[in-house]
């Protein structure tokens, strides 16, 4: 696997991250791992399928999107809109942390992960607003030019499993995410060996980034990251469309209008995507 990042940037840093980026009871469970063993599991992250979830990973995770964000927007008040977001929390943690006076919006449209979600960051202090939606809905919520940064935070693959299972009649709204996923994987199994995924998924994927970028201002950066879990993997994700998920879609992205990528030193574009928007 091509690594997620440099091990020996992040491995030095771990210690002084889990003081910036986790709260008093996270911080005490990073404790109880070992030197030794908080090294293990993030050369682990960075070089294998995300395969186990501890402290180590919040640490790593924020702290890399803690970096993307300072590179990108150096003031207090960032307007951000994060797609896609589950009950991952880790952008609104490193917002709370690193911007403020920040407004956080994530469009999501999972209800059980959307209680989830507003519960882990129930304590936070910046303005959160959660628009329970299709994305592709977003300007109506919104109005245009109105954020700064959009961020799909390993979210690429969600959005493209949700358009695939609205095709088929799959509800992905009221029903449990884990529990349909099986029937996603299916679907993507079927969508590799018919190689059908880009003319199934290619129009409604680019339809969906054009409306964010009519949210976007002038400017405004879309970040996109992503990575694999070995779950996914072992219930039968197709491993080539996973690992090459950000390639795939960076072909689609270039007959889109109104953007062009840029490239960061130190961001694989194995695994990440900025795409400046470019017109209003
Ligand atoms: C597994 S969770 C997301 C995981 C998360 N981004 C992560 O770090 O792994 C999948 C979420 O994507 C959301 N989603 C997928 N397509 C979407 C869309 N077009 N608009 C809003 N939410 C969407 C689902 O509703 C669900 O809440």
């Amino acid at each position: 696997m091509i690594p997620l990042d440099q091990y020996d940037k992040w491995s030095v840093l771990l210690e002084e991250n889990a003081g910036l980026f986790l709260s008093k009871k996270e911080l005490e469970e990073f404790a109880t791992i070992s030197e030794i063993e908080r090294n293990n599991q993030l050369k682990e992250i960075l070089e294998k399928p995300i395969a186990n979830f501890t402290m180590v990973n919040e640490v790593y995770f924020r702290a890399r999107w803690a970096e993307v964000l300072k590179m990108l927007y150096s003031q207090s008040n960032l307007n951000l809109l994060e797609i896609a977001t589950g009950d991952a929390d880790m952008i609104p943690q490193v917002l709370d942390r690193t911007h403020p006076n920040s407004h956080y919006i994530t469009v999501n449209m999972n209800k059980i992960l959307n209680v989830s979600l507003l519960n882990k960051t129930k304590n936070l202090h910046i303005i959160m607003d959660l628009v329970n939606d299709d994305a592709a809905n977003i300007v109506k919520h919104l109005g245009e030019e109105k954020v700064d940064i959009i961020a799909f935070q390993h979210a690429v693959n969600d959005v493209i499993q949700a358009i695939l299972c609205s095709r088929e009649g799959i509800d992905t709204t009221d029903s449990d995410w884990m529990e349909v996923l099986p029937k996603m994987i299916k679907i993507l199994q079927k969508e590799t060996s018919e190689n059908t995924l880009e003319q199934h998924a290619k129009i409604p994927f680019l339809s969906l980034l054009t409306e964010l970028l009519k949210v976007l201002k002038k400017d405004g950066m879309i970040v996109m990251n992503h990575y694999m879990f070995q779950l996914d993997l072992d219930w039968g994700y197709p491993p080539e469309l996973f690992e090459k998920m950000v390639p795939i879609i960076r072909e689609w992205i270039k007959e889109l209008k109104g953007c062009t990528e840029v490239f960061f030193q130190g961001f694989d574009t194995n695994w990440w995507i900025y795409l400046k928007k470019t017109e209003s």
